[in-house]
């Protein structure tokens, strides 16, 4: 397991904080690209926007993985973009039902969430820029794992498919399907990629209120742009750009 050429070195923890938080120290401190950090269980686990993110332990894929990307900032939505795609393709494969990305990166079968991303960036001691990638899957989680008032919006591989997976088997796919997608936006060229979230998203067409800083505005999801922004068109016609940094949507 594990053959990825990309992932030069595994930390495994049973009990951490957040695993994004031991990426970023370890980040900091100048480990390198590919090192990636899994546990089994988080005693502060982060979503985004300060949300928590709660998993029983030994149920869920916990893992952050470290990244130095060849991007400009402005274009570092583009890492969203290839992380929601590959989580998406790994779903799907896995559970052989089509999973979806709701903007901006959570992963919905049946319009229920059973995965999620929080990228967080930033320097290491010599000025060089990282970022932390890190990816919450509800694999083995029964229904009473979730706290009341998420289930009838969360739910988990092995409710999806009747059956208990391996979790290891699911970072390996991830790690592959992720793969190549990283190399194309580092290259630069990631339309290919952009069409395949515009393809897997839950969001375009549809009728949305958007969060951005406590406002909610209403609008028509009509498009993603080339930094993984949402084009919305508000009822007065006016096309609003929502960054992920800032905005969710809730229905
Ligand atoms: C979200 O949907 O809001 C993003 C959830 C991201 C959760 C993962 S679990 C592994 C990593 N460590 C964290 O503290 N958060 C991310």
């Amino acid at each position: 397991m594990m053959d990825s050429r990309f992932v030069s070195e595994i930390l495994f923890k049973y009990v951490t904080g957040s695993t994004n938080d031991d990426a970023i120290r370890l980040a900091r401190s100048g480990m390198p690209e590919g090192t990636l950090i899994l546990a089994d269980y988080q005693t502060n686990g982060r979503g985004r926007l300060g949300r928590r993110w709660v998993a029983p332990p030994g149920t869920s894929v916990l893992m952050s993985l470290i990244l130095r990307p060849i991007l400009p900032l402005e274009k570092i939505g583009a890492l969203n973009l290839a992380a929601s795609v590959a989580v998406a393709m790994t779903v799907s494969k896995m559970i052989g039902m089509k999973a979806m990305i709701k903007w901006p990166n959570d992963i919905l079968v049946k319009g229920r969430k059973v995965a999620g991303i929080l990228i967080e960036t930033g320097l290491d001691l010599s000025g060089r820029p990282f970022s932390a990638l890190g990816i919450g899957i509800n694999v083995n989680m029964s229904e009473d794992d979730f706290p009341i008032d998420i289930r009838p919006k969360a739910t988990s591989l092995s409710e999806l498919a009747g059956r208990y997976l391996d979790r290891l088997e699911l970072i390996d796919l991830f790690l592959s399907e992720f793969e190549p997608r990283y190399k194309e936006i580092n290259s630069g060229e990631w339309l290919t990629l952009l069409s395949e979230y515009r393809q897997l998203s839950w969001t375009l067409g549809k009728q949305v209120r958007l969060i951005t800083d406590g406002c909610r505005i209403g609008g028509l999801a009509l498009d993603i742009g080339e930094q993984g922004e949402l084009l919305v068109r508000l009822p007065d016609g006016r096309l609003e750009r929502a960054f992920s940094g800032e905005s969710s949507i809730d229905c």
